[in-house]
């Protein structure tokens, strides 16, 4: 069960689609002052050092970040992401990498709450490490727990701040994480139904990621879902040719600004001349939106 390193793929193609829109989303939150909290089900580590062993051998940034960092012009959406990767790295040289936790955890202010779970019993200790190394206001509200994010975030649902972002994360090194994906934001919906809901998932040929898809597409609730092709799929159905993004709840901003900058990263992360992306949205009714706009 613990053989998924993310260090690995830090930075890779999938990394970059994944931490654009989260920023972009966490950005949307911080124009409020009324506080949020944040769940990161499936944290990792929080930092990823890019010249380690692990990265070398992988080499997938080249792929993912590199492409960004070297291509002109990037949407607003790409300068929000490479802006909080800068400030990591202030001699310009993009050696450290910020997971998801550290997204987060370097944006809040002391009204917001953070919790993320990581089950690896190595991952974990980095993860606690790694978020202290970040001066936040928020500091007595940032949590990490050794346990199954799945579960857990159930138990913190709806959150005190009643403004909140989910993110849903996982390696799917497991079938079933597919449907505990899908089970755990239907019992998360029940509870916070206004909660902003983000699943990442790898786009590769296997039939739970189809089912996935469709049953996402037919949740009765405002979604954007974006998905980004960087390559024509291998014929021995190895490797990771693109990844997708599901939005529940999505900020009135990002789904504006999306469409634009999925174009602008299928550009630039093309491997071939099949690389492709789409984006569709689906509204909410008139009157949830408004109550929405409230709680945001
Ligand atoms: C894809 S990585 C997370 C990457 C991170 N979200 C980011 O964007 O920087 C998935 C992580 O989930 C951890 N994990 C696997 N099953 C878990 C569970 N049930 N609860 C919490 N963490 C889990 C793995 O050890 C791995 O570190």
């Amino acid at each position: 069960m613990f053989s998924y390193r993310h260090a690995f793929h830090a930075a890779n193609h999938a990394d970059v689609l994944k931490h654009v829109i989260y920023t972009g989303i966490l950005d949307h939150y911080l124009q409020k002052e009324t506080g949020f909290t944040v769940v990161d089900t499936h944290a990792g580590a929080g930092l990823y050092d890019l010249e380690h062993d692990w990265s070398q051998q992988s080499g997938e940034c080249v792929d993912g970040l590199d492409r960004i960092l070297e291509a002109d012009k990037a949407p607003n959406l790409v300068e929000a992401y490479l802006d909080a990767v800068a400030e990591l790295n202030p001699d310009g040289l993009a050696r450290y990498y910020p997971g998801s936790p550290w997204l987060a955890v370097s944006k809040l202010r002391k009204q917001d709450s953070f919790h993320g779970f990581e089950l690896h019993p190595n991952e974990y200790p980095l993860l606690q490490h790694n978020l202290q190394l970040i001066r936040t206001p928020a500091k007595r509200r940032v949590h990490v727990h050794a346990e199954d994010g799945f579960k857990e975030v159930i138990r913190l649902m709806p959150p005190h701040t009643r403004r909140g972002i989910v993110i849903i994360d996982p390696s799917y090194e497991a079938k079933t994480d597919y449907k505990k994906v899908f089970d755990t934001l239907s019992e998360i919906l029940k509870r916070f139904a206004q909660c902003c809901i983000v699943i990442w998932y790898p786009v590769v040929q296997r039939e739970e990621v189809r089912s996935l898809q469709r049953r996402l597409e037919q949740l009765p609730v405002e979604w954007l879902h974006a998905s980004l092709n960087v390559k024509a799929p291998q014929k021995d159905g190895f490797g990771l040719h693109g990844s997708g993004m599901f939005i529940i709840n999505p900020p009135w901003g990002l789904t504006k600004e999306l469409p634009q900058t999925m174009k602008w990263l299928t550009k630039t992360l093309a491997q071939d001349g099949q690389a492709s992306f789409s984006c569709r949205h689906k509204e909410a009714k008139p009157v949830r939106r408004a109550k929405r706009d409230e709680d945001e």
